[in-house]
């Protein structure tokens, strides 16, 4: 870093367009608009196939290459003054939630497209590549879990592993992955896998939380992102006459999940509010007003900043699970474990100067939300960097961040990748 870091990084902010960052993360919006000014882009659908042919448009008239891995991680790269220096890696993801917002993902992916197409237009070239990549299936709104992309390429998880998930419409992970790849068979095909190892991996995202908004903030600096575990509880009864099957003949598996949630909602109590546990999926079998039912599953998702009550809570849950039942019997899967991530120091505070010298206020802060940024962390210094969003509302329609903030987040962006990329 050079003695006047501000001097050197303000050509290349300034060139951070904030009005073309924001046309284009409206134009992403329209691809799965749904009411409330939200958005519903599940990954590998055709809708994310039409996001990304807007991306790949968008990249290559900024000079970037574009090719695709075995995972259909998007990789969009802009080479640097030394063809065998490792690159410097940004992204995010392009899908959303069922009922999501216009940014949660899809502004990391922007945001890096913005630095690209800054960087060509100010002819900065560092030494290193610089590559955006958009992760496949972040959310987990579809096939869980989330992270699936961002787990395969960085061994955390076999892409095989999950080849037999299926979305709620019985579609297998394995198939839908299959046919995004064949409609993508014309971009160049590279490896899946940390290979070289990046020099540093940088994700820019919405805070999803009210903490900067309430402070009047204009940039969090990420610290770090609480663990998480995800399960798949499966309960089996049996179905029976509503009208005619008496309590002691019943296999309800409905009442036993009643029971089993009552039992995890104990296990999971936190009087100091810092535990997350939601179930935010169930699905019951044959589904019918009048028919007992013989299947319900549903969802855990566990968040804890400790591992230590991540892995005594999380131990616990298919023993509790199983306590609960009266009359069926039921499979507890865990689909995921993240353990609590702590961002490299030194991305840390070369972000926390980047939006020094270019003015911003800011703060530290651990992420609440998930990221694929958990996934890169343990390969190579890795940091985020959050804007405000209204309300500190997310996964949800209403979610919005003011295009100055969205372009503050990108200059603070450019400013980091371009110092990582010098170096
Ligand atoms: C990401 O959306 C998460 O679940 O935190
Ligand atoms: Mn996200
Ligand atoms: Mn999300």
């Amino acid at each position: 870093m050079t003695a006047d870091f501000a001097a050197d990084i303000a050509p290349l902010a300034a060139a951070v367009d904030e009005a073309r960052q924001w046309e284009r993360l409206m134009a992403m919006a329209c691809l799965g608009a749904i009411p409330g000014e939200g958005v519903n882009r599940a990954c590998l659908t055709p809708l994310d196939r039409a996001a990304r042919r807007l991306l790949i448009g968008w990249a290559q008239a900024a000079g970037a290459t574009v090719s695709v891995d075995a995972a259909a991680n998007l990789w969009l790269r802009r080479e640097g003054t030394d063809p065998s220096a490792a690159p410097v890696l940004t992204g995010s993801h392009m899908d959303s939630q069922p009922e999501g917002g216009r940014f949660d993902g899809i502004y990391g992916v922007i945001a890096g497209l913005e630095v690209l197409t800054a960087m060509e237009a100010t002819g900065h070239r560092p030494r290193r590549p610089v590559e955006v990549v958009a992760w496949t299936n972040e959310e987990g709104g579809r096939f869980a879990p989330g992270c699936m992309g961002s787990m395969a390429w960085s061994g955390a998880a076999a892409l095989a592993d999950f080849a037999a998930q299926r979305d709620p419409d019985g579609v297998a992970f394995a198939d839908a992955l299959a046919e995004q790849l064949a409609a993508e068979a014309h971009l160049p095909r590279r490896a899946l896998g940390p290979d070289p190892r990046p020099a540093a991996y940088v994700e820019a995202h919405i805070e999803q939380g009210p903490l900067l908004e309430a402070a009047g903030d204009d940039i969090g600096v990420v610290t770090g992102i609480q663990g998480s575990r995800w399960f798949s509880v499966a309960i089996h009864g049996e179905t029976a006459h509503a009208g005619t099957t008496p309590r002691v003949l019943r296999r309800d598996a409905v009442q036993d999940m009643l029971r089993a949630l009552t039992a995890l909602n104990a296990l999971m109590e936190d009087p100091a509010d810092v535990l997350r546990f939601t179930v935010g999926r169930i699905e019951v079998a044959p589904n019918a007003p009048n028919s007992v039912a013989n299947r319900a599953r549903f969802s855990i998702d566990f968040r804890h900043p400790d591992a230590a009550v991540l892995a005594a809570r999380g131990d616990a849950v298919a023993g509790v699970v199983q306590a609960a039942l009266r009359t069926t019997t039921a499979e507890v899967v865990q689909t995921s474990h993240a353990p609590p991530t702590a961002f490299d120091p030194a991305v840390v505070a070369l972000i926390e100067r980047a939006a020094a010298a270019l003015g911003f206020r800011q703060r530290r802060m651990p992420s609440g939300a998930g990221h694929d940024a958990q996934f890169v962390a343990p390969l190579c210094p890795s940091g985020m960097i959050f804007v405000p969003c209204r309300g500190g509302i997310s996964h949800n329609p209403a979610e919005y961040a003011a295009p100055a903030h969205l372009a503050a987040g990108t200059r603070v962006l450019a400013a980091t990748l371009a110092e990582l990329a010098a170096g």
